[in-house]
């Protein structure tokens, strides 16, 4: 459970759309102002078909804010100021028509506007039908949210009012608090603040021709979740990225490349930097003199396609010399003798770490979710076990603010 002292003088927007569990959210109101939270709170117009406004108005003992149009509301409090006001906003019960319209950019009652005109972080506490939730919509707006920085807490799994089961029903009021504290926690441990950083993710494609490329299946999903996880410390992250599936991190600066030169490029045009994370599977050739039209059958043999050498760009950002990262770290990816390879690739490529991982077959760990590394420094060797590739990054991610911290 997170340190509720953290709570003590924050001010939280509270947005109740309109669901079953809006009832959750008068205890809602109560834990946190027990907790010395300012609560503030916007009542959308279904919300208050769910509870009544004059529960919401005695529990957070301030007006409660309804409509866009009001001029007695709009001239108080606007709804910038509404947003401006407050650390952070909280939307419980988050509807599956709120998200959308969240999702959406869509300004239709105070609520979504509120929510649009704001700069503040958003955590959302989901709360639907099952099948409502699982629907394609409702995880791609979702999903798209949470790319863009939105944070969420539940839904959870259980009984709904519907009598149904599944993932759905709204996260408990304490659990609520508790990402709420979890998120100003979060926020007051940025020990990257003022360290810049440069992330390499993804694979490379190399091009034989306009249409044809030499391509690996590398997913990105470690590289971007090492970015995201020093940004979230506070580091101001450059992540260049190769083409993936993945949306871009939010809270880091993407720069999106194709090649290993465009690769490399971009990373010498984000130094200086205190930080370089290579953790994209860069092509180590490309075709030598690709084609500017594309190949044609012509009845003959098949073209011969002849290679060379990509640049190393680790190697390149390893190098010694002024514009050299104070810290700079390999991935190296083995199927056998995984510690002795990265040893002395780590040697080889004069980076100061590696993070080696087994990706064998079988595995799992290539494009897979869960990782298990390595972690090689000078010092020593640390095996960490197996975990999802978030969980690696934010373990990556302290080890950086630890070594920084050291110095
Ligand atoms: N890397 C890089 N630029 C390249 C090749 C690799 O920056 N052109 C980086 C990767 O991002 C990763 C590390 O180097 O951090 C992994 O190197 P890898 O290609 O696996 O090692 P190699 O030196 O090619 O050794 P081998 O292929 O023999 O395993």
């Amino acid at each position: 459970m997170a340190d509720h002292a953290i709570l003590a003088g924050k001010r939280v927007l509270l947005v109740i759309a309109g669901g079953i569990a809006a009832y959750k959210s008068l205890e809602l109101i109560r834990r946190l102002r027990e907790r010395g939270v300012t609560v503030r709170a916007v009542l959308t117009e279904a919300g208050a078909r769910f509870v009544t406004p004059l529960s919401v108005q005695a529990l957070t003992e301030d007006t409660v804010y309804r409509d866009l149009w009001s001029l007695t509301d709009e001239s108080e409090m606007g709804h910038i100021r509404l947003s401006r006001e407050a650390d952070l906003l909280v939307v419980a019960p988050a509807t599956a028509n709120l998200l959308a319209r969240m999702a959406g950019g869509m300004a239709d009652d105070l609520a979504a506007t509120v929510l649009l005109a704001t700069d503040k972080p958003v955590l959302v506490a989901p709360a639907m039908n099952v099948r409502m939730w699982q629907h394609a919509a409702t995880q791609a707006n979702m999903a798209l949210l949470e790319s863009r920085g939105v944070l969420r807490v539940g839904p959870n799994d259980g009984v709904m009012a519907c009598n149904e089961y599944g993932p759905g029903r709204m996260a408990e009021p304490m659990e609520i608090v508790d990402a709420i504290a979890g998120f100003f926690a979060a926020e007051s441990h940025r020990p990257l603040a003022g360290r810049r950083a440069i992330v390499t993710s993804g694979p490379t494609h190399e091009p034989i021709d306009p249409v044809r490329y030499i391509a690996n299946r590398s997913s990105g999903k470690q590289g971007h979740a090492i970015a995201a996880a020093l940004a979230t410390l506070g580091a101001e992250v450059t992540l260049v990225s190769g083409p993936t599936r993945l949306p871009d991190p939010a809270g880091c600066k993407v720069v999106h490349i194709e090649t290993a030169r465009e690769m490399l490029a971009a990373c010498e045009a984000a130094l200086p930097a205190d930080i370089a994370v290579c953790a994209a599977a860069v092509a180590d050739w490309r075709v030598d003199g690709a084609s500017d039209r594309k190949l044609k059958k012509d009845g003959g043999d098949p073209p011969a396609l002849a290679l060379t050498e990509n640049p190393d760009i680790l190697a390149t950002l390893s190098r010694p010399g002024e514009r050299r990262p104070a810290l700079v770290v390999g991935f190296a990816a083995e199927t056998g003798d995984v510690l002795a390879y990265a040893t002395a690739k780590r040697a080889r490529k004069g980076c100061d770490w590696i993070v080696a991982n087994d990706v064998s077959p079988g595995t799992g760990t290539f494009g897979g979710s869960d990782n298990t590394v390595h972690l090689i420094r000078a010092d020593g060797v640390e095996s960490w076990p197996t975990m999802p590739k978030d969980a690696v990054a934010t373990r990556l991610a302290e080890a950086v603010a630890g070594y920084f911290e050291g110095k």
